[in-house]
């Protein structure tokens, strides 16, 4: 953002319907989130956790108060932050499934691109659907590029990836790959 005015995050926010017919919304991280992001983290698989942390970054660590605080309460300046909600319609119970996130350089022109779906709820699109709007806000942002890093085995994210358009290649560690996706060419 460049030290512009502030965008209006609600309008990330929207309905969306996952494969399986589960409706959730998808909109920006609020402060009020943090009990629902306790467990959202406490449903996550080992392999899930070391996809998207390279690590097995232990359950006490990813809920702490001070972590989850940080993440929930947005520096837009720094970052976006979608969650996607599902609300069951008889308990009234709310839980988060999915989180993306958009971490952007000190340059305010590149950002770093990570998601995270439930296992429960993996394969379904949800992940396209929250890939899809990063772009998006990358894009309203005027960011020049987007790039993830990724574990080379993490088939799933490489596919999903290269269909917006992401080139991949490997790092100096060949366990490794970065994938960036150009946005605007001439901004440099
Ligand atoms: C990778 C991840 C984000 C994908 O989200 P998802 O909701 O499961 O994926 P989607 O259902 O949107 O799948 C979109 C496409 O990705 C590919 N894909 C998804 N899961 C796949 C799998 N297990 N194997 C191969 N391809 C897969 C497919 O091309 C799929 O399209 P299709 O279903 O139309 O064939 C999710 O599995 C996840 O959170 N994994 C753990 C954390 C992680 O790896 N994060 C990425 C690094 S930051």
């Amino acid at each position: 953002m460049s030290g512009t005015a502030k965008i209006d995050l609600s309008r990330y926010a929207s309905q969306w319907r996952m494969r399986n017919g589960l409706d959730v919304i998808v909109r920006p991280i609020c402060p009020e989130d943090e009990p629902l992001m306790v467990k959202f983290h406490q449903t996550l698989s080992d392999r899930t956790v070391y996809f998207r942390y390279f690590s097995s970054l232990s359950l006490r660590s990813r809920v702490a108060h001070e972590r989850l605080a940080r993440i929930c309460f947005v520096d837009q300046e720094r970052e976006f932050v979608l969650v996607a909600e599902h609300q069951d319609a008889q308990s009234g119970d709310r839980k988060i499934l999915a989180v993306g996130r958009l971490n952007k350089l000190e340059n305010g022109q590149e950002a770093e691109i990570a998601i995270l779906v439930a296992d429960e709820v993996q394969k379904r699109g949800l992940g396209r659907e929250i890939l899809r709007r990063l772009i998006q806000i990358a894009r309203d942002e005027r960011l020049v590029r987007v790039y993830g890093e990724l574990i080379r085995d993490n088939f799933a994210i490489q596919k999903l990836l290269r269909e917006f358009g992401f080139r991949c290649r490997l790092l100096k560690d060949p366990g490794f790959i970065r994938a960036t996706l150009d946005l605007f060419q001439n901004r440099f």
